[in-house]
């Protein structure tokens, strides 16, 4: 039997509803594959913003540092001058967690505008436009500082090109060095020179704005796209809007030692609370969770048991045409993870 502490922020909105629906596919798991996950709920979001006066108290922190990784609902993040930096942000920064990695690709019964798209967004998740250095500089002038390494670029460029070796080897990076010449001529640098120890994989490169074009237009062209910060977080959005949408979007930040796993979406505090929120994008981050914690196996079974669901179709949320709720969706996914032969 192995172990591992998984700590949890169920978050805002939607959060609890479909982190305790992930909750129900860890304990399919852990029946399936004699695994077992210790929980240790941290607080975090807006409930502990109104408690504590932050969103992320030192003691969350804590608890979080104490366990082998992170699974994390939608949290509210504030907006405007002067409000704290959201959860993830801060969570990402903090434990250095520089590679955020969105796969977006078709699901059965999923309503999409192309088929046949499989793309890895390669998000870098520390520096760019979030490092937080904003400052006003005289009245009605405020600048941002965008920060871009070399060591920054490398290591996020290298998980590219090694995540795109267990796929189609192709990177593609997206970037604007004709205008911003040192932050993304230093991402084109280090590309071109990390691309040669690649042989085996095709390297291309694309104005950010021609990419996000030409994605709208031929997404079933791309495999791995590699991208600083904010681009990574527009493209992401844009490329899960070719494949339907947020609702089966997952992601993964990872860093040297730890890694945290949550759903893109946010917290849609319109339809929470009515047990009618799809959990199939934490289910998925779950799924990759278990993969970087090298459960290989029992990453798949959990995404097979996702297609085999949806095939089935008798249990889908409203988002997915159907009217069934976010537990019983959950609880189909639970029957299959079980019934799977491994
Ligand atoms: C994301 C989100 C976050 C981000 C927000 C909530 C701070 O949009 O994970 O893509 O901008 O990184
Ligand atoms: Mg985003």
């Amino acid at each position: 039997m192995k172990n591992y502490k998984i700590s949890i922020i169920r978050g805002d909105g939607i959060g609890p509803e479909v982190i305790s629906a992930t909750e129900r596919i860890i304990e399919a798991v852990e029946e399936k594959f004699s695994l077992k996950f210790e929980k240790i709920l941290v607080e975090a979001g807006l409930e502990a913003y109104k408690k504590y006066g932050t969103n992320l108290p030192d003691f969350s922190l804590e608890k979080i540092k104490h366990s082998d990784c992170l699974l994390k609902g939608p949290t509210t993040s504030l907006e405007g001058e002067g409000t704290e930096l959201g959860v993830p942000v801060k969570i990402r920064k903090y434990f250095d967690l520089y590679a955020n990695l969105r796969p977006l690709k078709n699901f059965p019964r999923i309503n999409s505008i192309f088929k046949g798209v499989d793309l890895l967004i390669v998000r870098e998740n520390t520096e760019g436009m979030y490092s937080g250095l904003e400052y006003k500089i005289s009245e009605g002038t405020n600048i941002g500082i965008r920060v871009a390494t070399k060591r920054g670029a490398e290591r996020i460029i290298n998980v590219a090109f090694k995540l795109a070796r267990e796929r189609k080897e192709r990177v593609t990076l997206g970037h604007k060095s004709n205008v911003l010449k040192m932050t993304d001529g230093l991402y084109k640098d280090v590309f071109e020179k990390v691309s040669k120890n690649y042989p085996d994989v095709e390297a291309k490169e694309e104005h950010i704005d021609a990419l996000a074009m030409k994605l709208v237009m031929r997404p079933q062209d791309y495999d791995v796209i590699v991208l600083e910060n904010l681009y990574g977080d527009i493209i992401s959005d844009l490329a899960a809007g070719l494949v339907g949408g947020l609702g089966m979007a997952p992601s993964a930040n990872i860093g040297e030692n730890f890694a945290m796993f949550e759903p893109i979406h946010g917290s849609a505090p319109d339809i929470a609370g009515k047990n009618i929120a799809n959990p199939i994008a934490s289910i998925l981050s779950f799924s990759m969770c278990l993969d970087w914690l090298g459960e290989k196996n029992a990453s798949h079974v959990v995404e097979d048991a996702v297609i085999n669901s949806l095939k089935r179709g008798d249990k889908l949320t409203l988002d997915l045409g159907g009217s069934s709720t976010t537990h019983e969706l959950a609880e189909s996914i639970a029957n299959e993870i079980l019934s799977i032969s491994v």
